[in-house]
């Protein structure tokens, strides 16, 4: 199950597909509208509660079957079959990728190093549910017999941003644990956390698929020490749970074994949140909502595996992105959940975008000669409206947008959701049609405005349109529909991966930094500071007074 490994740019779809930019690049969004009236029907996918509508993109019928070429010379099929049967398609790391395996059926064969790993997938999620359901019910109890109304999880990265995003997406659903989220080796993060705790009634979730990062070992001690300020050194067994592949270094914490849950390393730190990585998700909303998210993301597994790829929504959202990073020259998309429940959506994709496919090495090791991750940012709408749609309207940058809405709240105020909404939809038309000086001339003669002032103001009001969007219109948010949603941009991060010609599930680039930092501290603590360039240096010795 080896990748093709074929440079993008040497293909002949690559080549199609540049002199078909060539000729398209100045044609209008409203001329494709114009030009086709069945076009919303044909650029749009309907699969399960989702309606994926990508008809206001600069493409095409012939853009998109071009993209497809492309896809099918790159050897998409073949590269899917290693991902979902596990293939070491992590090569840099000698492990394969199998988050997938974490919402199969109980009945799937899925393996690795000639052993089936469902047994111990389903193993690990009835720990998880007799574990957390002993914690909500009350049954279990913190060391001075009263229940637990709090929990902390201490990680970083895939540590804290699934959990944290996927909590407060599902806050409708939750149950009466207080949850906190304890990342950053700030001392200030845990120390304000600390000030809301009682030691008698909170778990602390240590969560760390290495069990060796300097800020989650840090913060978990930190909090140790706190607790052992209130309770005995065997309350610990009580108190704190963890999750990590390194069984070892969590003995050595002094955490029970009976609140330890493992991982595995074909699981990704940034795609673990199906895991028990996931553990505070399902303290916080109960196991069956948790469930309901792993059954969500199995649903969309099967829609990528199975779905013609013009059909096939990871695909089209990724060929659609390659088109504007790769030829169009946009270097960022910008994510806008119409739901403050989503409000950790944009940065928790962050992670898994830029850590992925921010790579400038392709898989034969060469440099690569075109462009790879888009740079992901974002906000919920309407907020974002108030603070940078100014940009995307009228700025000089193109940026494709994705717009997530939902046909039905959960808090079932329909005059706030039709007021949401009815932004949701303006913005997306706005940003295709724009304004033209005709109507803008109309409109400020309408308010009798005078013609030497009309024409001072004109070129301000102006709004070029032809900006391309998504709309992802979901029925509801419910635990299922966001685990889709979520599988969604995974497959999308791999299709695009896979076509870029790169590891997306290394993540090297994190390590020269971290490295450095532990020589730092040395400088710091000792009094000697090593060698470093001057600027360095002399912030160093500013630093130390
Ligand atoms: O930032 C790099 C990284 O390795 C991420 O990929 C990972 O999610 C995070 O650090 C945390 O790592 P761990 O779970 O091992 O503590």
């Amino acid at each position: 199950m080896k990748l093709l490994k074929t440079n993008p740019a040497t293909t002949k779809a690559w080549s199609k597909l540049t002199s078909h930019f060539k000729d398209t690049q100045h044609t209008h969004l409203k001329e494709l509208f114009e030009s086709d009236p069945n076009r919303a029907a044909e650029f749009t996918i309907r699969w399960n509660d989702f309606i994926v509508d990508f008809s206001k993109n600069r493409i095409s019928k012939k853009t998109l079957d071009l993209l497809l070429e492309l896809a099918e010379e790159i050897g998409l099929q073949k590269a899917m079959e290693a991902y979902f049967k596990g293939g070491e398609i992590n090569e840099t790391e000698g492990r394969s990728v199998l988050h997938t395996a974490l919402r199969a059926k109980k009945e799937d064969v899925i393996t690795v190093e000639g052993t089936n790993v469902i047994p111990e997938v389903f193993a690990v999620k009835e720990h998880i549910k007799t574990f957390t359901e002993a914690i909500i019910s009350g049954k279990k109890k913190g060391h001075t017999g009263k229940p637990f109304t709090t929990v902390v999880n201490i990680g970083i990265g895939g540590s804290d941003l699934g959990p944290a995003m996927v909590v407060d997406a599902l806050a409708f659903y939750k149950n009466h644990l207080k949850t906190y989220f304890v990342s950053n080796i700030d001392g200030d993060h845990v120390n304000e956390i600390l000030k809301e705790l009682d030691p008698e009634t909170t778990l602390f979730v240590v969560v760390s698929k290495t069990f060796t990062t300097q800020e989650t070992l840090s913060n978990a001690t930190t909090i140790k020490e706190w607790f052992l300020q209130h309770a005995r050194q065997e309350d610990i067994a009580s108190h704190f749970a963890a999750v990590s592949t390194n069984t070892e270094k969590i003995a050595e914490f002094g955490i029970a074994s009976e609140n330890v849950f493992p991982m595995w390393d074909w699981v990704g730190g940034r795609f673990s949140l199906w895991s028990a990585v996931g553990l505070t998700i399902a303290l916080a909303v109960g196991y069956d909502h948790f469930d309901g998210l792993l059954k969500g993301a199995h649903q969309m597994d099967e829609h990528f595996k199975t779905a013609d790829f013009d059909q096939n929504i990871p695909v089209v959202l990724a060929l659609i992105s390659i088109w504007y990073n790769n030829f169009h020259g946009a270097e960022t998309e910008a994510l806008i959940p119409y739901t403050q429940y989503l409000s950790r959506f944009p940065a928790y994709l962050q992670q898994g975008i830029m850590e992925s496919n921010g790579k400038s090495v392709d898989q034969n090791g060469n440099r690569v000669s075109y462009e790879t991750g888009t740079i992901i940012w974002g906000e919920p709408g309407t907020n974002s409206q108030h603070a940078f749609f100014q940009l995307i309207h009228q700025g000089t940058k193109l940026i494709p947008a994705d717009f997530i809405g939902f046909k039905e709240s959960l808090h079932g105020n329909v005059d706030h959701h039709h007021k949401l909404m009815a932004n949701f939809f303006a913005q997306t038309e706005a940003l295709m049609n724009g304004k033209t000086a005709a109507q803008v001339k109309k409109e400020l003669g309408d308010v009798s405005m005078g013609q030497s002032q009309i024409d001072i103001l004109l070129p301000f009001k102006v709004f070029e349109g032809n900006k391309p969007t998504n709309t992802l219109l979901i029925d509801k948010l419910t635990p299922q529909s966001l685990g889709s949603l979520i599988a969604l941009y995974e497959h999308k991060i791999f299709v695009q991966g896979i076509v870029w010609n790169i590891f997306s599930y290394d993540q090297w680039g994190v390590e020269l930094g971290k490295q450095l930092a532990k020589t730092i501290l040395g400088d710091i603590q000792n009094s000697e500071i090593g060698n470093h360039d001057s600027s360095t240096l002399s912030l160093l010795q500013f630093f130390k007074g």
